[in-house]
């Protein structure tokens, strides 16, 4: 915790006190304001005020990942005590976006203050750990927060409230569920049962309908017991000395002066309007939640910043008997309390208004923006989105304004919305409050929006409505109608309301009604945003919903008078709500006969977990500076293809602590190893390439100065983006991948039908949390050079800075402890990083540090490979398929990077589970000019694989089958040979496929999913179960060698060293457990030490699922060799201990030390010939999913997940199910949510948590179930599976459960069952494909352009 207590009023900023109470040490630091904000500057952050970078300069718990709010790594808990009702209010904020300034008088608890490993850890952090909801641990430090500030506020929270308290935080790893369920252990009711309304234990029925007793299966991962006991009156208290400044009643104006900037903040109204006066360009700080993105993102400067300090005119709630009046300061969070509570005192026709903004704030941003963002700011700013906005206008809301003139009000209406010049506020007024009329009989107002994720998204379209009928009829009075996301500010639709005045309610209203707006509200086709046909169609759509609302609620209050809504529509008048998940995780148990102290097979927590969870895990960006230090900021590409003709970096060589410019010519070795460029030299061949970078004292100038660097292109044709492009051109990176058997053509001739078709599923950006950080120190002797990373390849980063310094490998020091997620992006990406930020420190002779920003990252690194996938299939009415000739293009980008590998991995997991006997695959990587995208999670084999199981679902539509039925019919059944002649045996896979069609009741669901289906016009279940057949490995044996290095101590202690990366997936702590039952010592004495090129080098990359078959097998090896040496001790004294055995002088060098090496799996495959062993074995899965689809948005809800997948025998099934369920999750938000978007120049416009949504907590299965299938597999260490990568592609049968839905919605409406749907299958997608008479009038010609000014 640290108090920002003290600033003396001055011109300058002379000190604060920062002091850190008992439970950690205490400290008080007086920093002169030069030298702080010089250290502060030194790190990064999105704006010279913001908390996080001044934390990161004693606190490195606090993590950043996207600099805007979005996601929640660097939550803090600020606490402020209101002297006015003497509460003290704990509220979570994003640090990135909290001006420091700001805090002044409050409290802020980070995670060091929660609690730490030197002194004691706090039982959040314990249980996230110890429940397993940490992998790579970055995102960790911000899940303890919202956790614990929940805590703070409710001891004993519900589900319900754990769930929404995670709602602003992301994890890429974990697919959250086990974060909610460590959270869910303060609940009152998690002693007793998880299972949402089933009257029993969740064990009594695994009982019941999952367990076959004789397997002996566990569900516990963790266990109760052992947590700490949680005393919510141990909390710190709040500082005295806080409370005590609160309540001075003679408190004065702040000024905090920076070098370019003043911060003033207010302590009294009229103070405040005098500023406003003298400063009428200021901006009014509240939340920042604007103000600081704009800084950032759009580059705006501002001297001079004004804030008020807790002016009780700004905070309070005035309830009339006509309505409410909320002061301006209020936070979002507090505006949904005072809301909670006039709703839940105030009969409901009054609140019509309240309740549709409540439904809002629910899902506006996190928990986090919702308690910085203020009402004021949210009414004054008038983002084109809000959510809360339209529906203050629909509800006729007032604006109170106050300026040193007098007050006055303004009506928050279309003028006000629209930026009418006459509207807007005066220079030197500011918002005081929003008063908000009650709603009134015959008056009814609504909030509808959709958005690509349910909570924390930006509304696609959204609307705030409203009608007022003459008393007692259904006549229209009044009609208001705001729409966000159609334009540049919110819009009203006012022509169409006047229009519709004193028309009764009913359809041939609708339908005017719809034509007219469409006519008023024009969207551009070029419009921002895009999707210009599917917010046309959203436009009538949420009009069509508000028109069924009024309509049962006239129904409601005049039965006989108002028809109600046919039965059928009444789901459309719902969202889908926020359910907490809940599951079910199913693995074998430990043989009972293995000793106690083996731990393998155990669900151990992950090794690093509780120093997650404390914030104690050191990241590359939370090393230290070092002396000397530069930072580097890259120049990138604006152009896709283009001439380079000049670079002028003289004004940014003159820029404020600039040292150098680093280009291609400063390379002393290769610029250009294995086909991929370091730094463009002459050309560029995509945006986003790296033209030159800028090293500086301080981050902060060297961004600035990459700015300016001036960079003249001249375009060169052709310029390729889209794989249709390069097919156009004849542009490829690799040669035609082909495995064929059979004589498909042949086949066609003699099948009842045959299909063709092609299928796009998009890329995916990998989204670690941990950006790409280099730290690259140059030392003084012999060229050496040593790089810190997060990496999956530290060979390769070796290789590439040898390479580009032109030294021997040898000088060449590349280490790692941790990364925070990778997921196939630090493969290959962080050697070209790593040679850039080598060449820097090179040239420059000074350490180097090099961290790419969010955008950054996305725009440079890229990612997945979109996929086409061309199909002709030929089979029997029965469902037979006799014959298939399927073509995959693959989009790779600029550059070769990892397209071959994933264009062979591709074509030969190209049948997935199906028997086909004439079957053809081809496969290819385009070259275009898009940044070269890379390895991913799978490589190649998600996308393909929906390919697949696309025709499949189309010969099922053709063939008048289920899509089950088709799978069912061409699954492999017996042992039997792949295209590629490869023998496997599917007996698993048979077992996966039965247990999941069982144990998930699909066939009764799917019969109740019909039956709702009848039920619902607008609402569509659907359902889907997809089989996979999934290779572990590379098809190349140098791939799957490893080597570990283990050393025992003469105290007994071991330490564990390999070849393999850690970035969450436990493969530490796995080794640990290898080395433990090796070693038959306990688990406490065994140490992991990190990866380097220095202890193992010439490693293999850390991918394909098999970091612990081989690196387990090395340390296996190394550990029974160990074993073997000190036999003759052990026999000689068997009764002796470890600790007696090791201890020998004359055996201590043949025990301490041993490097082994291990040749790995053998695979081969002859492209020739097109056979091969390519991979060492087969893993399985069977995964059903349940989705409701709202016909009339887009929006689904996944109801549910079974995934029975073949584990062989799990090595920590804790772990594993971690892999799995994080794997589903991840492959979800790829078949889902995650919507890459590019310019026609090859421009990637989604850079950032705001524009690229992964999925968050709201979007995980409601109910969730894994299950651990046994089998064996003798040649992987224990008899395990590598798990890493393949239930990414069960995440498809979200995917396909969404097709489903459609396709029941089509059926209904009488449209063909045969279509396409692309991945991912977007709101937009399903929308559209729900073809209704709305998708229909979107065409409808726009006559009536009121928003000119508007184009
Ligand atoms: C990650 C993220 C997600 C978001 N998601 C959503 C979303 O889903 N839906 C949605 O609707 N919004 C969303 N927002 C936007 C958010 O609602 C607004 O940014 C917020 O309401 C602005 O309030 P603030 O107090 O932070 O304003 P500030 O940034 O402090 O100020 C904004 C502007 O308002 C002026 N101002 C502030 N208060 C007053 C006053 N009392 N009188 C006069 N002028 C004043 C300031 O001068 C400044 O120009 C999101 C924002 C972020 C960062
Ligand atoms: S780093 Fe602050 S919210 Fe993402
Ligand atoms: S554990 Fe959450 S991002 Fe890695």
């Amino acid at each position: 915790m640290c108090w920002i207590a003290r600033c003396f009023s001055s011109p300058a900023w002379e000190c604060y006190l920062f002091t850190f109470p008992k439970v950690w040490k205490i400290l008080h630091l007086e920093m002169p304001l030069a030298r702080m904000a010089e250290k502060r500057e030194k790190q990064r952050g999105p704006s010279p005020f913001s908390l996080t970078p001044f934390l990161a300069v004693h606190l490195t718990g606090t993590k950043y990942s996207c600099g805007e709010g979005g996601c929640g790594s660097c939550t803090v808990m600020v606490s402020r005590y209101n002297p006015k009702n003497k509460k003290i209010r704990h509220y979570p904020v994003t640090a990135c976006l909290v001006p420091i300034c700001s805090l002044y008088g409050a409290a802020v608890t980070t995670v060091e203050g929660v609690g730490s490993i030197k002194t004691r850890i706090h039982p959040v952090q314990e249980r996230l750990a110890k429940c397993h909801g940490t992998q790579c641990g970055f995102c960790s430090p911000g899940m303890v927060m919202s956790i614990y500030t929940l805590l703070r506020n409710h001891p004993e929270p519900t589900p319900d409230q754990i769930t929404k308290a995670l709602g602003g935080n992301l994890c890429r790893c974990t697919g959250y569920r086990l974060i909610v369920e460590s959270g869910k252990t303060f609940c009152e009711e998690s002693t007793a049962c998880q299972m949402k309304g089933s009257g029993k234990c969740c064990m009594d029925q695994e009982e019941k309908s999952f367990v076959n007793r004789e397997e002996k299966i566990c569900t516990k991962l963790y266990n109760e017991d052992e947590f700490q006991p949680f005393d919510p009156s141990q909390e710190p208290i709040f500082p005295p000395e806080l409370i005590r400044m609160a309540e001075d009643p003679n408190k004065r104006r702040l000024t905090f002066q920076g070098k370019r900037t003043t911060w003033i903040t207010s302590v009294t109204l009229s103070d405040l309007l005098e500023l406003k006066v003298n400063f009428p360009q200021a901006p009014l700080v509240m939340g920042n939640t604007e103000v600081g993105p704009r800084i950032k993102f759009e580059d705006e400067f501002y001297p001079v910043f004004i804030t008020p300090l807790g002016l009780p005119e700004l905070y309070f709630v005035d309830s009339t008997d006509n309505g409410v009046t909320i002061g301006a300061g209020y936070s979002l969070a507090q505006l949904n309390d005072a809301l909670g509570s006039i709703v839940s005192e105030q009969p409901k026709e009054k609140t019509k208004t309240y309740r549709a903004l409540l439904k809002h704030l629910r899902t506006l941003a996190g928990p986090q923006i919702r308690n910085m963002a203020t009402l004021g700011g949210h009414v004054v700013s008038r983002p084109n989105y809000s959510d809360l906005n339209p529906i203050l206008a629909a509800g006729n809301a007032i604006i109170n304004l106050i300026s040193k003139d007098g007050e006055r009000q303004i009506a928050l209406d279309s003028k006000f919305l629209e930026r009418a010049p006459e509207a807007n506020l005066k220079s030197e007024e500011i918002v005081l409050s929003v008063s908000i009329p009650h709603s009134t009989k015959w008056h009814f107002v609504s909030g509808m929006r959709l958005a690509q994720c349910q909570e924390n998204a930006f509304a696609i379209v959204n609307a705030g409505m409203s009608v007022k009928f003459e008393d007692g009829t259904d006549t229209i009075k009044d009609l208001q109608m705001f729409y966000g996301s159609v334009g540049p500010t919110v819009v009203s639709a006012s022509q169409t309301c006047k229009q519709l005045i004193g028309r009764q309610w009913d359809d041939q209203m609708l339908s005017d009604a719809c034509r007219l707006v469409l006519d008023e509200i024009y969207i551009p086709p070029a419009a921002e945003g895009g999707m210009v046909e599917y917010r046309r169609t959203l436009i009538i759509s949420l009009l069509f919903k508000f028109y069924l609302k009024v309509r049962r609620g006239l129904n409601k209050m005049d039965p006989q008078k108002f028809p109600d809504i046919p039965e059928k529509f009444m789901s459309a008048l719902e969202d889908f709500p926020i359910e907490t998940p809940q599951g079910i995780q199913m693995f074998q148990c430990v043989d009972p006969r293995q000793p106690p102290q083996d731990p393998v097979g155990h669900p151990v927590m992950h090794q690093s977990a509780i120093k997650h969870a404390t914030g104690e895990a050191v990241y590359i960006d939370d090393m230290p500076p070092i002396a000397q230090e530069l930072f580097l900021a890259p120049v990138t590409s604006t152009r896709a293809h283009a001439k380079i003709i000049s670079i002028d970096v003289s004004e940014a060589l003159a820029l404020p602590g600039v040292v150098d410019v680093i280009t291609a010519e400063d390379v002393p070795g290769d610029n250009n190893p294995q086909e991929e460029i370091l730094y463009a030299q002459n050309e560029v061949i995509c945006v986003g390439q790296i033209i030159c970078t800028v090293a500086a004292d301080t981050h902060a100038h060297a961004k600035e100065a990459a700015k300016q660097v001036k960079i003249t292109y001249e375009d060169i044709e052709p310029r390729i983006i889209t794989i249709e492009q390069a097919l156009e051109h004849n542009s490829f990176l690799t040669a035609e991948r082909k495995i064929e058997q059979g004589n498909v053509e042949q086949a066609f001739k003699h099948v009842d039908q045959i299909i063709e078709g092609e299928v796009h599923v998009e890329g995916q950006e990998h989204f670690y949390m941990e950006t790409q950080t280099i730290l690259a120190i140059p030392k003084e002797e012999d060229k050496e050079m040593v790089l810190h990373l997060g990496m999956q390849y530290p060979t390769h980063v070796q290789d590439f800075v040898a390479t580009a310094l032109n030294v021997p490998r040898s000088r060449i020091a590349c280490h790692m402890r941790r990364a925070g997620g990778a997921f196939g992006g630090k493969a290959s990406k962080p050697a070209l990083l790593g040679a850039i930020t080598a060449v820097a420190a090179n040239k420059t002779g000074r350490p180097i540090r090099f961290i790419l920003e969010r955008g950054d990252d996305m725009l440079i690194t890229a990612g997945r490979h979109p996929l086409l996938g061309k199909y002709k299939i030929g089979f029997m009415n029965n469902g037979v398929i006799k014959s298939a000739d399927v073509e995959y293009y693959v989009n790779g980008g600029c550059t070769p990077d990892e397209s071959e590998l994933v264009v062979d991995i591709i074509v030969l997991k190209s049948e997935n589970t199906y028997y086909i006997p004439n079957f053809r695959c081809r496969g290819r990587a385009c070259k275009t000019n898009l940044p070269s995208n890379t390895a991913f999670r799978g490589f190649g084999f998600p996308q393909s694989t929906v390919v697949v199981e696309a025709y499949i679902t189309a010969v099922a539509s053709q063939c008048n089958l289920s899509p089950e039925e088709i799978r069912e019919i061409n699954m492999y059944k017996r042992i039997s040979k792949t295209a590629y002649k490869d023998m496997f045996n599917p007996e698993p896979l048979r077992r996966c496929w039965k247990e999941c069609l069982e144990k998930s009741s699909f066939y009764a669901r799917k019969q109740a999913a019909e039956e709702f289906n009848k039920k619902n016009y607008w609402k569509k279940k659907g359902l889907s179960v997809i089989p996979m057949k999934f290779t572990v490995g590379i098809p190349y044996t140098y791939l799957n060698q490893a080597a570990a290095l283990v050393h025992i101590y003469l105290d007994g202690s071991v330490l564990v060293i390999h070849g393999g990366c850690e970035f969450g997936q436990g493969l530490y702590t796995k080794m640990v457990q290898v080395a433990s039952r090796e070693l038959n010592i306990p688990s406490s004495y065994i140490h992991p030490y990190e990866t380097s090129t220095v202890t193992v080098p010439n490693a293999v990359f850390t991918a394909a699922s098999m970091g612990t078959d081989t690196n387990g097998k090395a340390v296996q090896n190394a550990c029974q060799i160990l074993m073997a040496r000190l036999q003759p001790i052990i026999r000689k004294n068997p009764k002796g201990k470890w600790e007696d055995w090791v201890n020998h002088w004359w055996g201590s060098a043949f025990i301490s030390l041993l490097i082994s090496l291990l040749r790995g799996y053998q695979t081969n495959m002859d492209w020739e010939k097109e056979e091969g062993h390519a991979f060492p074995y087969y893993l399985y899965g069977v995964s059903c999913s349940e989705v409701e689809v709202d016909c009339l948005t887009g929006a689904h809800k996944l109801l549910r997940t079974d995934i029975f997948i073949d584990a062989a025998f799990s090595i920590n099934p804790a772990l594993d199910i971690g892999q799995v369920e994080g794997g589903f999750i991840q492959g979800m938000g790829l078949y889902t949510t995650e919507e890459l978007k590019y310019s026609p120049e090859g421009v990637l416009y989604s850079r950032g948590t705001n524009d690229y949504k992964i999925p968050a907590v709201a979007e995980i299965p409601e109910e969730f179930y894994v299950t651990f299938v046994r089998s064996q597999n003798p040649i992987a260490i224990y008899s395990s599976k590598g798990l890493g990568e393949a239930s990414m592609f069960l995440g498809s049968s979200v995917f396909f459960a969404i097709q489903d839905a459609v396709t029941a919605a089509r059926r209904e409406r009488g449209l063909t069952t045969s279509f396409t749907l692309n991945s991912p299958a977007t709101p937009e997608l399903i929308r559209m494909n729900c073809m209704d008479q709305f998708t229909e009038m979107k065409n409808t010609p726009n006559s009536v352009r009121i928003n000119s000014k508007w184009k």
